[in-house]
Parts: structure tokens; sequence; C-alpha cells
């Protein structure tokens, strides 16, 4: 007869290992994640020699000195599976294998990313992991991927939340921290399940370089994406945050003022900050907009808190960030295509409410110093009005910061 104080030894034992394996890789992302993903821009066109060229850039541009460190490929690097399972990398576009990319990718100080799906084919029709979740998560091991983005198309009856965790898990047992972004384009409330699973979830469909406009339900502008983010600020923070998708920065639907603006956001949303423009070729202006520093810096603020959407004027809004030592970020956004002209008291508002922290009050009860963060310029105290034009489809983002 088996001892009772074995039994309950042996059923804890069995208990405690089973939850350390029941689990996602923390801290892999206390602040939002930063790199770049070959989907927005070059869809299925790539090739190794391309990835090696935009893992260049990413140093000789300034991006990874300014923060950015994944290069991630999305769909279309994937041809078929052998006859034991393994996944075959397309052998025209990685002649040398995705091993020696990686190794490429890492020698430069840089981390690199792949793309799969929980179904049974991409979106684009190439498989997917769907019943070789464990056998791809030991091979992407292998290869040394550090960040998997894990789609949901033919996912059939499939359910979300156990599709992703079992992901989770195979890419836990392989034993290589791996990044998970997940991206089910939040049909199934991910922000409810997903900060368990993963490090970022996406909150809706995919993201179009359009400022304005309302496309189809499976591509949206920046504006559209925006509005879905305000009631979804209380789920994120560091090591899962909301994802609404990677940047259109510099890509040709979108003015430089627009790029600006939709960078400004995604900084305030604190987004993880995933370019899909072509770094090899980009203009001055556009590297200046993805890499300016202190704009960056709001982004990756410890704290992690998404902004909120402060005050609605219409085509006019006021998003605001409470930063770490008592600082703020405040973006006036102008959704118009036409200038706006601002005057702004923040006497007349005096306090910021937080419903999603117990109606948290930031007060503006002393003298704070605004700073032109796009400028990089004081613009006076709080003390007086801010007066300033915003052109269209342009943000004004400033930090506050305290006078003594
Ligand atoms: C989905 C995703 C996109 C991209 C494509 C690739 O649409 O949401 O971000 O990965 O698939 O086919």
């Amino acid at each position: 007869m088996i001892n009772p104080v074995l039994l309950i030894v042996l059923v804890l034992s069995f208990s405690f290992s089973f939850d350390a394996r029941a689990q996602k890789f923390e801290n892999l992302a206390l602040t939002p994640p930063m790199g770049w993903n070959s989907w927005n821009y070059f869809k299925c066109d790539f090739n190794e020699q391309l990835i090696r060229e935009v893992a260049d850039a990413m140093v000789s541009s300034g991006m990874k000195e300014a923060g950015y460190e994944y290069i991630i490929i999305d769909d279309c690097w994937q041809v078929g599976r052998d006859k034991e399972g393994y996944i075959i990398p397309d052998p025209e576009k990685f002649p040398s294998g995705i091993k020696a990319l990686a190794d490429y990718i890492h020698a430069k100080g840089l981390k690199f990313g792949l793309y799969s799906d929980a179904g049974t084919k991409t979106c684009k029709g190439l498989p997917g992991s769907r019943g070789y979740e464990y056998q791809d998560a030991r091979t992407y091991a292998s290869w040394g991927v550090d960040f998997l983005k894990y789609d949901w198309c033919h996912h059939g009856t499939q359910d979300a939340q156990a599709s992703y965790t079992l992901m989770r898990d195979a890419l836990y047992a392989a034993g290589r921290p791996v990044l998970f972004s997940i991206c089910e384009w939040g049909e199934n409330e991910p922000w409810l399940w997903a900060p368990e699973v993963g490090h970022m979830w996406r909150t809706g469909h995919d993201i179009k370089d359009c400022f304005n406009c309302d496309l189809n339900t499976s591509s949206q502008g920046i504006m559209k994406i925006l509005d879905q983010q305000v009631e979804l600020r209380k789920y994120a923070g560091p090591d899962r945050w909301n994802d609404p998708d990677m940047l259109e920065v510099g890509n040709p639907g979108l003015s430089l003022a627009e790029s600006r603006a939709h960078f400004s956001l995604w900084c305030m949303l604190a987004a993880p900050l995933i370019a899909g423009n072509d770094i090899i070729h980009m203009s001055d202006e556009v590297k200046s907009i993805l890499t300016h520093k202190e704009v960056i810096a709001v982004n990756q603020d410890p704290l992690g808190l998404q902004a909120i959407k402060w005050l609605d004027f219409g085509d006019l809004e006021v998003w605001f960030k409470p930063l770490t030592s008592e600082e703020y970020a405040v973006c006036f956004l102008n959704r118009d295509e036409n200038p706006k002209i601002l005057d702004f008291d923040f006497n007349q508002w005096e306090k910021v409410f937080d419903p999603d922290k117990g109606w948290k009050k930031y007060a503006f009860d002393d003298t704070y110093q605004m700073h032109d963060l796009w400028k990089n310029e004081k613009i006076g105290t709080t003390r007086e009005s801010l007066k300033s034009t915003i052109p269209g489809h342009d943000v004004l983002m400033i930090k506050m910061t305290k006078i003594p």
C-alpha cells in the first residue's frame, strides 16, 4: 500500500513541474518591443539577401542605437514539410538556410523573429503549425529564433486561447526564450486572456498606409485603429502590450506629417514599435521620425502606461500619457486635413482623471515646463496658454516637466 505522505509529495511535485512548464517566458518585453517586420512593405517579396541588407540598415541608420532590436520575417518564408514533418524554408529565398541568417542578425547584436500560424495554413496558404507546435518550436529554437508572430488564418473550429496556449507551452518546452506575439486580430478579446500567454496581442485587423480612410474589415486606416484602442488601455502594461499593428511610417500612402502623427500616437499608446517600411532606402526625413530619441522615450517609459484619450474637440484630440518622475506626455492630434489653431490653457482643465486606475487624478496645480518633442525646443510653461498651429493630419507632441 502506498504511503499517503509519499502520495501527497508526488501529487505536489507533479503539479509544480506542470506549473513550471505552463507559462510564457517572463520579462522579455518590460517596455514595448521594437523591431522591423517584412510584411507591411515587402509582403512576400524578400529573400535572405534583402533581410541581411535590412539588418545592415538597422545598424547604419541609427535604428539599432535608437532601440530597435528584432528583425522579423513574416509570411512566405516556408514552403512545405518533409517526410518527418519538419518545416521547410523556401530554398530559393533562403539558399543558406534560416540558421545562417539568424547568425548574421545575431552577430550584429540584433534579434531574429519568424512568423507562423495557429491554423493549418498561414494567411498566404503556406503550412501553419497546427499539429506541429512542439516540433516547430524545437526547430525555431535550433535556428536561434527570438520572436514568434503567430497568426490566425485557417483555424477552422479551433479555440483561440487553447491554440495560443499550446504554442506558448511548446516554446517554453523548447527552452529558448521567445517573445510571443499573438495575432488573432482581436477577434476573441485577447486582452482578457493573452497577458498570461504572450507578450503582445493584436487588437484588430490589418493596418493600411492610409491615414483617415474607412476600408473593409480586413484592413483599416490609422485613425480607425486609434479609435479602437481607447477602451483597451487598462489591459496593457510591462510584458503585456496591446498591439494596434505594425508601423506604416514611411510607406507610400502616408505623407510625412501623417507618418509623424502615426508614430507619435503609437508612442503615446505604448504600442510595440515594429517598423514596416523599406529601411534600406528610406529618406532622411523618415529616418528622423523612426529614430527620434525623445519621442521613443515616451513609448519606452518604464511605467508602461497607455495614453488616455483626455479631450475630444471633434477633429482635435488631446491624448495624455503619465511618465515616470511625474512627467507627462501630451499629444494634440489634428485629424482634419486643414491646419488647426491651438490656444490651450492647462489651468482651465486642471486635471486628468484616469478611470482605469481607480480615477487617479493627475493635476496641474504646479507649473510645468513644456517641451515640443519634435522641434526639440522649450515652448513656455503652463502659466501661459499654449498657442500653436497644427498642420493637417499632424500633431503637436509635448513633454511636461514640473518646475521645482
Ligand atoms: C495577416 C496578419 C498580417 C500578416 C499577414 C501575412 O493578415 O494580420 O499582419 O502577417 O497575415 O499573410
